[in-house]
């Protein structure tokens, strides 16, 4: 098995970044293919702890990390990274790092765009305001900037013309300062002899990686629920979080992409607006907040808290094709006297199974609470099944039976080997078939 994919099961920070570190110690390359600095993935390593929004998390056990062009890359907060990781003794080279030359750039157009749009809308939908939406509605309006236009300055002007044309009518249309190109090309064409020499084409790597036998982990950005396909739209990021977007995200065959893990905590958060049906709010919420410490790693806001919604991780788990589950921060529910787990939802009075697609209906659902018993031990940095509380032991088993997922690995604590390692996508052929 030569690949595997990482995706967000839930809402996102459910801990891809850790897991996708603990599949790159068994691998060469580790590739992100869709959003940009919005992500915030966290590594803690020998308390050491690694904070990364645009680069692959393999870059902390200097691994090949690659940027698809499914992802938007903002380059001023790339270069900053970059600069970040340098002062931890991290040094990301062009050895190290490839990005796709036809990745779409977030300017600073997008980041005016992006918090112009939220102050307009009647029912913000609580973006990270780093013009990640607005980037990608240039892409597909087909007059975004890419990273192979940094090359060429001439161009790079004239394109940056015609996307302030479209912009700077929608600003001066609603009163707003227009925006001005010369800062905007002048910033870039100082940038473009940093990013320049990491640019390539990544696509070419990863079909020399495959069939030199060589094993990749596709790092997944947000998650299935924040899709802009399959999440609670419009509350969503607008790139593809679901596996497939590994494939259109970086040019591999979706045949090659091989297995998908799916992560997810034990309980469940989300940050920003849109409907949460299993959302715990008062003291039960806020105590999970605190234990887990569920603040946004680059913008600080605190995440709604709530209970593990089966239902949710269901559909996730078919339309993302996720073949095996790991489930992360079970040390976060030491101590509760009760646990819940989500297992069904009413809709009007009737028991549904699904989540229905409009953003009415799914603010109506109410969610149906299974209890379980909570256990007072610690399991905090426990790495083997067999030392787990039974209570633990029997919550697994039932998210187990009713996501009808296999556990391949369970966390409990933040640090790198506070894990339970059950299996690994790498040596599991059969997992394939679930
Ligand atoms: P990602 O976006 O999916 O990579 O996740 P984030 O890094 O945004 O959020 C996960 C948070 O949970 C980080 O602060 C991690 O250090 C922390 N974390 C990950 N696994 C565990 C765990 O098993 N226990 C605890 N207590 N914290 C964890
Ligand atoms: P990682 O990769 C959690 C959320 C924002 C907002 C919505 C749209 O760390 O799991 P955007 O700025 O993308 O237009 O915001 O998506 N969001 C995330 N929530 N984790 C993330 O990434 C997220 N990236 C975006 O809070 O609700
Ligand atoms: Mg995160």
């Amino acid at each position: 098995m030569s690949n595997v994919v990482v995706v967000g099961a839930q809402w996102g920070d459910e801990g891809k970044g850790r897991i996708v570190d603990w599949l790159a110690e068994q691998a060469d390359i580790v590739a992100r293919y869709n959003g940009g600095h919005n992500a915030g993935h966290t590594l803690v390593v020998n308390g050491q702890t690694y904070k990364l929004a645009l680069l692959p998390s393999g870059v902390v056990r200097g691994k090949l990390g690659l940027i698809g062009n499914g992802v938007a890359l903002d380059p001023e907060a790339l270069l900053a990274e970059i600069d970040r990781m340098a002062a931890l003794g991290i040094r990301v080279t062009p050895e190290v790092l490839q990005i796709a030359d036809t990745a779409t750039l977030v300017l600073p157009v997008h980041r005016a765009i992006d918090a112009a749009q939220e102050r307009l809308r009647a029912k913000p939908i609580g973006t990270t305001l780093r013009g990640i939406g607005p980037a990608y509605e240039d892409k597909v309006g087909r007059r975004g900037l890419r990273v192979c236009d940094l090359a060429e300055p001439e161009l790079l002007a004239s394109k940056l013309d015609l996307l302030l044309q479209h912009h700077n009518a929608w600003f001066r249309g609603l009163g707003l300062e227009p925006f001005r190109k010369d800062q905007m090309l002048s910033e870039l064409l100082a940038m473009a002899p940093r990013i320049l020499p990491f640019a390539g084409r990544v696509w070419e790597q990863l079909d020399h990686a495959y069939t030199s036998g060589k094993r990749t982990v596709f790092e997944g950005s947000q998650a299935v629920m924040l899709d802009v396909d399959w999440g609670s739209y419009p509350y969503v990021t607008s790139s593809s979080a679901i596996a497939a977007g590994a494939a259109s995200g970086t040019g591999i065959a979706p045949s090659r992409l091989g297995p998908v893990l799916g992560v997810s905590k034990v309980y469940a958060t989300r940050v920003g607006e849109g409907p949460f049906t299993s959302e715990v709010e008062g003291a039960q919420g806020d105590t999970l907040r605190q234990r887990g410490g569920e603040y946004g790693v680059n913008t600080g806001r605190p995440r709604r808290c709530g209970w593990l919604d089966t239902v949710q991780l269901r559909q996730s788990g078919k339309v993302a094709g996720i073949n095996l589950l790991a489930l992360t921060k079970l040390d976060v529910l030491d101590g509760f006297d009760s646990v819940y787990v989500c297992v069904g939802y009413e809709l009007d009075g009737k028991r549904i199974d699904y989540m229905p697609s409009t953003n009415a209906e799914q603010q109506r659902l109410v969610p149906v609470l299974k209890r379980f018993e909570g256990w007072k031990d610690s399991t905090r940095g426990i790495r083997s099944f067999a030392d787990l509380p039974r209570q633990a032991v029997a919550l697994i088993e039932a998210i187990q039976e009713e996501v009808g997922i296999p556990v391949a690995m369970v966390t409990t604590g933040p640090e790198r080997d506070d894990a339970i390692v059950l299996r690994s996508p790498f040596d599991d052929a059969g997992c394939l078939a679930m």
